[in-house]
């Protein structure tokens, strides 16, 4: 199995790119936003703990998300592998995930960061709040401090990602074909994704 990081700040690209990439390198898209906007939106009481933290742009408690990915790691089989979507967040959360993967034979083969500029990032999301519904879409205060959090808190993991050998920045900016063929150039040097076509 082979397991990318998809990476970068909130509006990089990460969910649009990671539905495009799971369908072509049969790999299982996991998004813990996904997740949790399904936890706020079935009104369980996990989702109804987890929606103010959300609707602020902060980050939900790491003993959440890694127990959320934790079940969906231990519950899929057959696939060619991981792609990770907001996934880990925190230098805690990569360190979790490491030891999950690890104690499964698997690890962290790539991590892709999406590098695009903050204007552009801005851009993207105030569009979205049009139709998307999310909270945290709806108030700029909330974007800037969704990038905020991003730099302080998640950035930290590129660092450590780098270390390990792993880190692949792409330029994020640009039509969404053109950033799939970048980040696709990359993933295809893993020779045990099954290609398809397209
Ligand atoms: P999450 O759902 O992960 O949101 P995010 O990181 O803020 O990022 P987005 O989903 O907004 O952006 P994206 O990079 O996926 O871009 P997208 O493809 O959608 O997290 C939400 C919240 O949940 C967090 O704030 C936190 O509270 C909590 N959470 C989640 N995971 C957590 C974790 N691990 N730990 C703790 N808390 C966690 O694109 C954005 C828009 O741009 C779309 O409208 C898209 O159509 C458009 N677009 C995409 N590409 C292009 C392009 N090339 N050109 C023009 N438009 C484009
Ligand atoms: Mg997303």
């Amino acid at each position: 199995m082979v397991n990318f990081l998809i990476f970068g700040p909130p509006g990089s690209g990460k969910g649009t790119q990671s539905v495009k990439l799971a369908e072509k390198f049969n790999l299982v898209h996991l998004s813990t936003g996904d997740m949790l906007r399904a936890e706020v939106a079935a009104g369980t009481e996990l989702g109804k703990r987890m929606s103010s933290i959300m609707s602020k742009g902060e980050l939900v408690p790491d003993e959440v998300v890694i127990e959320m990915i934790a079940v969906r790691v231990d519950n899929t089989k057959d696939s060619a592998g991981f792609l990770f979507d907001g996934f880990p967040r925190t230098v805690a959360q990569t360190v979790a995930l490491e030891k999950m993967l690890n104690k499964r034979g698997m690890r962290i083969d790539l991590m892709l960061v999406l590098d695009v500029d903050h204007d552009e990032l801005v851009s993207r999301l105030v569009a979205r709040a049009e139709q998307s519904g999310r909270p945290d879409d709806k108030d700029p205060a909330v974007i800037e401090n969704r990038i905020d959090v991003y730099k302080s808190k998640t950035e930290p993991i590129i660092a450590y990602c780098r270390d390990r050998g792993i880190y692949q920045p792409v330029n994020g900016m640009g039509s969404i074909q053109d950033i799939f063929n970048r980040l696709c150039d990359q993933m295809k040097n893993y020779p045990q994704t099954p290609l398809k076509g397209g």
